[in-house]
């Protein structure tokens, strides 16, 4: 392991003030770890790898072979970090640079340094429209799918067993709201270009998680991520092999984090794939940067399927776009505040997001299901050892007139939590939960209906989920 306790770039003292400044130094550090180990829990750790660790997740980095040599580089992420991803050296245009023959050296750097650090490796991206060498470029229709079928097959079997998971396909969905595929040398092959790529993925190599990867994904409502929730929802029907799916989460002042964001996780979690967000990073300094990261790591821990976070960068001055200051460390490898929130929220120190407790007054009498002007069904749409999704729930007016609002109550069984929800706005009081309509669906004419969902957590192996839905309506 590399040795931490030096700090790099200490000016120098004369001789006769190196004792004092040593004595100095060992009380300031042992009141630093009195003052550490006072304020912050027993198991808290110090890294980002172990303390995402201690959550059971990971956390990881993109990295550059050709940094691996700089000992502040390799330091930080030796000393931070439990999983990595290639930036760019697994990419078609590194691996096969002419066709049929395969090119790993630069690859094989990063998962060798990995592998004996004892870190685990994200492969990216296998099938992308993007960074394809010139000879596939120039290709279409069956021999363009049988070069990226072949080149699939290649690259997976010679990483097998090292990779645990897999970016099969990145960014084959188009951005704005048309909820369609992106148009690409790849797309025109046929819209089972991306199935075949998986099932070419798993045959490849069994044992490695493969995931569909993309960006502005991260609004639970917008169109494209709509898009690629079908796209998921219609794999797990049909059996086709995916297990993750990644959001790359690019972040700036034009694309913030969504307020939906850790909903967008636990829907996705829902269909029974693990998230994974992928790429993170948020342009931005100081606390408004620290706060961004601190909710998206807390929309992490929130979901349980959320296996991991991996920032595309180490240091500022080599991110994709440098000049947005967009990581967690400074051109110095300094930590920024982005890093401590980080850490604080992988050490539990700031709470998960929660929907603001709007006050609601106890009835005195509870309506029975239906006789206060609305009805409400439930359905439980997943479940795993500690938790499940339930929705939809359903909410139908069931008056001969509108409706402008509604209220559905309903009982968690005792040690289960609500983690997350969308459509409704949920309280707790106690085992109690009272969900009131959103603002965009409490007016609900005669015998229409609307719907909203919510994550619960319970202990490992309980197999309750909650009951006693009633509905009023006013
Ligand atoms: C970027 C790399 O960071 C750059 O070094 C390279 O020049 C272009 O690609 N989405 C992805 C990543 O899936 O592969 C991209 O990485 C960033 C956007």
């Amino acid at each position: 392991m590399i040795d931490n306790a030096v700090p790099h770039g200490r000016p120098k003292k004369s001789r006769s003030g190196i004792r004092t400044a040593l004595v100095i130094g060992a009380v300031g550090v042992l009141g630093a770890a009195f003052a550490v180990a006072l304020s912050a829990p027993a198991s808290a750790g110090t890294t980002l790898g172990a303390s995402a660790a201690e959550k059971g997740r990971y956390f990881g980095a993109a990295v550059a072979a050709n940094h691996l040599g700089e000992s502040q580089y390799a330091a930080t992420l030796n000393r931070e970090f439990n999983m990595v991803t290639p930036e760019n050296e697994m990419k078609w245009d590194a691996t096969e640079p002419s066709r049929g023959s395969f090119s790993y050296a630069n690859a094989d750097r990063i998962v060798n340094h990995a592998i004996g650090q004892g870190m685990r490796v994200r492969g990216h991206a296998l099938a992308w429209h993007s960074q394809q060498p010139g000879w596939a470029q120039s290709l279409s229709g069956s021999t363009l799918r049988s070069a990226m079928l072949n080149h699939v097959t290649q690259v997976a079997t010679y990483y097998r067993g090292k990779i645990y998971a897999w970016d099969v396909v990145n960014e084959a969905f188009a951005d704005g709201g048309g909820g369609g595929r992106r148009d690409s040398n790849l797309q025109r092959t046929g819209d089972d270009w991306i199935e075949a790529a998986f099932r070419a993925a798993r045959a490849a190599d069994p044992g490695a998680k493969l995931c569909y990867n993309d960006y502005n994904t991260d609004d639970a409502g917008a169109a494209k991520t709509r898009a690629v929730y079908n796209m998921v929802s219609d794999f797990k029907a049909r059996g086709v092999p995916i297990d993750c799916v990644g959001f790359q989460s690019h972040f700036n002042s034009q694309s913030p984090v969504p307020s939906n964001y850790q909903q967008n996780l636990a829907q996705f979690a829902a269909l029974g794939v693990d998230v994974q967000i992928t790429e993170l990073d948020i342009e931005g300094s100081g606390t408004a940067q620290a706060n961004s990261y601190r909710s998206v790591v807390n929309a992490c821990l929130a979901v349980s399927r959320c296996t991991g976070i991996t920032v595309w960068g180490i240091p500022d001055h080599y991110s994709w776009r440098s000049s947005g200051t967009p990581l967690l460390f400074d051109s110095g490898y300094a930590k920024k505040p982005a890093y401590d929130a980080v850490l604080t929220a992988l050490n539990g120190g700031t709470p998960p997001v929660t929907p603001t407790p709007t006050p609601t007054p106890t009835p005195t009498v509870t309506p029975p299901p239906g006789t206060g002007g609305c009805s409400v069904t439930a359905t439980t749409q997943t479940q795993w050892n500690n938790g499940y999704v339930i929705q939809p729930i359903t909410v139908t007016n069931t008056r001969s007139s509108s409706i402008t609002g509604w209220t559905v109550t309903f009982t968690l069984p005792s040690g289960h939590t609500v983690t997350g929800s969308w459509n409704a706005t949920l309280t707790t009081g106690g085992q109690a939960v009272t969900a009131r309509n959103a603002v965009h669906n409490g007016t609900l004419a005669p015998n229409a209906a609307t719907t909203f969902g919510f994550q619960g957590t319970r202990a490992n192996g309980n197999t309750q989920v909650p009951s006693g839905y009633t509905c009023t309506a006013s």
